[in-house]
């Protein structure tokens, strides 16, 4: 279904993220019908560039990032949408030429993806240039801030010249099919909510685990490390789509309402309960040659153990973890089972716990492992057997044919929906979540454990479990 036409601002035009996911992104769209042609995309940054000049640039993107883009179907129609100003962010170069540019009678979409030092600068401009009223949208990335206190000032930034309805703050994370599936899944089906709980659930792994090392981002990335780069957002999100209440309604508020009261209801983390880490260098430099800081402490990965006190949760901990440089790129959620109450098969042989694994990425999917009894005349044995269902297989081509998060991200701003973006207290809370975490290593002085590249991660992160009587999920 097309949207209706735009005409969306790249603050940040030339940068890394519209070159590899924002332009390849609305490119998709545009080929799928559902960008309207007559809608324009304006690049905006400090380079002077004229028209053609940023075409070529968008063309050049698009032949990096998009592999499959052979027949360069609607390429020359899709480049007649872009459009470029130079700007001056905190000058006035530039601004008048935008006003001209941007059309009143359409959706009017701004995205910073510019250093959020910028955000105010920009915010403000465009108001004093009339560009903005109160239906443009802003849509802004992350890192949403480092802590509370950066978050609340971006916040304010923000709110002097936008309502908290007109704020997309992307997290990509909800972006991603299988990560909205999660709701589906829950919400849709009778099966799944009644054994949602403590009562039923022993506990959840969530995983997100990379190779890549942070080669080429060590400036921003060890000012960052795991926690906040990943868990304050990415993770945290994940974990609330988990653990939510049901809400009344798949609308915005209502969906934000829920995750809000999750976040507010996690327990401070001890500090037996956080293991961090640092890849090694193994013929390939490692994290400390990367980030080119001897002395670096900061993690590459984490793992944590979560517990969240309400009365549905009370004793069913999270176990999350996310690194960099691991065995396998891999993000899943393990939901384990508990034992049924009585067994009435002799011995236990071969019996396991029913584990529910949404996969995230890649081969999306989910499978269920279920016990039935081994074939053959050998008595009553149990084993246990996946059912399996990835999405490419289960839904053909549809289901092959996924957009990326950012494709339907920027989908949502246009037609205005704001479900799957981040409100601000919700960010507020992550943060007000994840500081005392993060104080409280810097403050013991605690140093991030030497791993290996291409394993799980520190040993010790094991141990988070073993602790308790379980187990990691292998990343593979
Ligand atoms: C980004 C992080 O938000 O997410 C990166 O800054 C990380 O460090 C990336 O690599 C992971 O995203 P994805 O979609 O590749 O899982």
């Amino acid at each position: 279904i097309p949207v209706d036409p735009f005409d969306l601002v790249i603050f940040g035009g030339t940068g890394d993220l519209a070159r590899r996911k924002i332009l390849p992104g609305l490119y998709r769209r545009f080929v799928a019908g559902q960008m309207p042609a007559d809608s324009r995309i304006i690049g905006a940054a400090r380079s002077e560039m004229d028209q053609a000049g940023y075409r070529q640039f968008v063309a050049e993107a698009l032949r990096e990032f998009i592999p499959d883009l052979r027949r360069a179907e609607g390429l020359s129609d899709f480049l007649g949408t872009i459009d470029y100003v130079a700007i001056d962010a905190q000058g006035d170069g530039g601004w008048a030429e935008l006003a001209g540019r941007t059309r009143k009678d359409v959706v009017r979409a701004f995205y910073f993806s510019v250093a959020p030092a910028l955000f105010g600068d920009l915010a403000e401009r465009l108001h004093q240039h009339g560009i903005t009223d109160a239906s443009s949208r802003v849509v802004v990335e992350k890192p949403f801030g480092r802590d509370l206190a950066t978050a609340r000032d971006l916040n304010a930034v923000l709110a002097r010249h936008f309502d908290e309805t007109q704020i997309y703050r992307i997290d990509h994370y909800l972006g991603k099919e299988t990560v909205q599936n999660l709701m589906a899944v829950r919400f849709a089906n009778i099966l799944f909510e009644p054994l949602w709980n403590s009562q039923f659930i022993d506990h959840v792994q969530i995983t997100v685990a990379e190779t890549v090392g942070v080669g080429g981002r060590g400036s921003y990335y060890d000012r960052s490390g795991a926690m906040r780069d990943m868990v304050q957002n990415h993770l945290m999100q994940l974990l609330c789509l988990i653990a939510m209440e049901p809400p009344y309604r798949f609308d915005p508020d209502a969906v934000r309402d829920e995750k809000l009261k999750v976040i507010r209801a996690l327990d401070p983390v001890r500090p037996e309960d956080i293991v961090r880490g640092q890849y090694l260098a193994n013929g390939q430099p490692g994290y400390l040659e990367d980030v080119e800081n001897p002395a670096s402490r900061t993690e590459s990965y984490i793992a944590l153990k979560v517990c969240i006190s309400n009365w549905r949760w009370k004793g069913t901990p999270f176990y999350l973890r996310t690194g960099k440089r691991l065995r396998a790129r891999t993000s899943e959620i393990a939901i384990t089972f508990r034992e049924p109450p009585h067994s009435i098969f002799e011995g236990e042989e071969g019996w396991k716990e029913n584990v529910l694994v949404i996969r995230l990425q890649p081969n999306e999917g989910m499978n269920l492992r279920v016990m039935i009894k081994e074939p053959g005349p050998g008595g009553m044995r149990l084993t246990e057997v996946p059912l399996d269902m990835s999405f490419a297989d289960a839904l053909g081509e549809t289901g092959a044919d996924i957009p990326d998060a950012y494709e339907r991200l920027i989908m949502d701003v246009i037609r205005g929906n704001q479900t799957l973006f981040m409100r601000g207290d919700e960010v507020e809370a992550a943060w007000a979540w994840a500081d005392p975490v993060i104080e409280g290593w810097e403050a013991r002085d605690d140093r991030p454990r030497g791993y290996d590249p291409g394993t799980s991660g520190p040993e010790d992160a094991l141990m988070l479990l073993h602790r308790d009587g379980r187990r990691w999920r292998e990343i593979r």
